[in-house]
């Protein structure tokens, strides 16, 4: 189908869960306050692929991040959406296939990947629902 609905309202604070999104892997993760806090403590300017907490998420509602679970390197399927994960050296996900290691808000920090992990188009229908696509 062309769309995604993702219910929210089980998906507790440091929680996740993957679903998928026209056939491929979907993301979707419940950020703390401390995982926020980290994402926003980077310089942008130090990043490969800069952009903010703030421009991949929406406004308001930064806890929730939504992106692809393919890696941007050979398109594996990174690591640590279920909390328990082996999450990498920055606490979001680690790609096994060649160590690429993502942060908090998914931004690739080390490893062979070229871009962050990508953030699909999506809207919140209510607090605790999101159509994806
Ligand atoms: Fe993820 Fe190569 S496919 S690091």
């Amino acid at each position: 189908q062309a769309t995604t609905e993702v219910d929210l309202a089980k998906i507790e604070p440091g929680q996740g869960v993957i679903t998928t999104f026209r056939k491929q892997p979907l993301f979707v993760r419940n950020l703390t306050p401390k995982e926020i806090a980290e994402a926003n403590a980077v310089d942008i300017s130090t990043l490969r692929d800069p952009e903010t907490l703030a421009e991949r998420t929406k406004t308001g509602k930064e806890n929730w991040l939504i992106t692809l679970g393919v890696c941007t390197h050979l398109g594996c399927i990174p690591l640590g959406i279920h909390e328990g994960d082996n999450r990498g050296i920055f606490g979001g996900y680690f790609c096994p296939c060649h160590g690429s290691q993502y942060d908090t808000a998914a931004r690739i920090r080390q490893g062979p990947a070229p871009k962050n992990l990508f953030v699909p188009e999506y809207t919140f229908n209510s607090d605790t629902a999101i159509t994806v696509g």
